[in-house]
C-alpha cells in the first residue's frame, strides 16, 4: 500500500464527445485526489516520446494524428496504489472487449478511440507526470474527505 500519483489523458475523443466531466467525476467518486489538471495541446515530439514503445507499429500515424486532433485534458490524480486503481477503472486497451463497468467498457467500442490514457507502473507514471506537468502544476492540498475515503492505517 502506498500512496501514489499517476497521470490520465483525456484523449481528444472525450473532449469531442464532451465526456470529460462524465470520466473526471469517476476518479472524483472513486476517492482519488486530484492533484493537477490542465488542458493542452499535443504535439508530434512529445507523442513520439510518450508513446515511444509504439513509434515502429503500422497504426502510430493515426494513433499521432487521433491524439493531436484537439487538446487533452491531463489530471494527475493521488491515491494509495492509485497506479493500479486507475488502470483497473480505464479497463483493457480496446474497448470492445472492456467490461461494462470500466471506463473504456462503458464509453467507447474502439480499440484507439478508448477515451483515456492511464499510467501502467510506477516508473512510467513518475515519468509522465514530469512530462506533462511543471513541478509546481502539482498541488499537495489535503483533502478533508481522506478520513472518510481511507482507514487510518491505509494512508
Ligand atoms: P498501449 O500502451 O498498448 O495501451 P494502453 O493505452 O491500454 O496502455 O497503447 C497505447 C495506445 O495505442 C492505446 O490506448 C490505443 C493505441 N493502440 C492502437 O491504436 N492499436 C493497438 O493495437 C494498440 C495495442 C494500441
Amino acid at each position: 500500500m502506498a500512496l501514489e500519483k499517476t497521470l490520465v489523458l483525456l484523449k481528444p475523443c472525450t473532449v469531442q464527445r464532451a465526456l470529460c466531466g462524465e470520466v473526471i467525476n469517476r476518479f472524483e467518486k472513486k476517492g482519488l485526489r486530484i492533484a493537477g489538471m490542465k488542458m493542452m495541446q499535443l504535439d508530434e515530439a512529445i507523442l513520439r516520446e510518450h508513446y515511444a514503445h509504439l513509434v515502429d507499429r503500422p497504426f502510430f500515424p493515426t494513433l499521432r494524428d487521433s491524439m493531436m486532433a484537439t487538446p487533452v485534458v491531463a489530471l494527475a490524480l493521488e491515491g494509495v496504489d492509485a497506479i493500479e486503481v486507475v488502470r483497473q477503472m480505464a479497463g483493457p486497451t480496446n474497448g470492445r472487449k472492456a467490461l461494462p463497468g470500466t471506463i473504456r467498457g462503458d464509453y467507447s467500442v474502439s480499440g484507439q478511440q478508448n477515451i483515456v490514457h492511464a499510467s501502467d507502473g510506477p516508473e512510467t507514471a513518475a515519468a509522465e507526470l514530469k512530462r506533462f506537468f511543471r513541478d509546481e502544476e502539482i498541488f499537495e492540498w489535503t483533502s478533508p474527505m481522506r478520513v472518510a475515503v481511507y482507514a487510518s492505517d491505509e494512508c
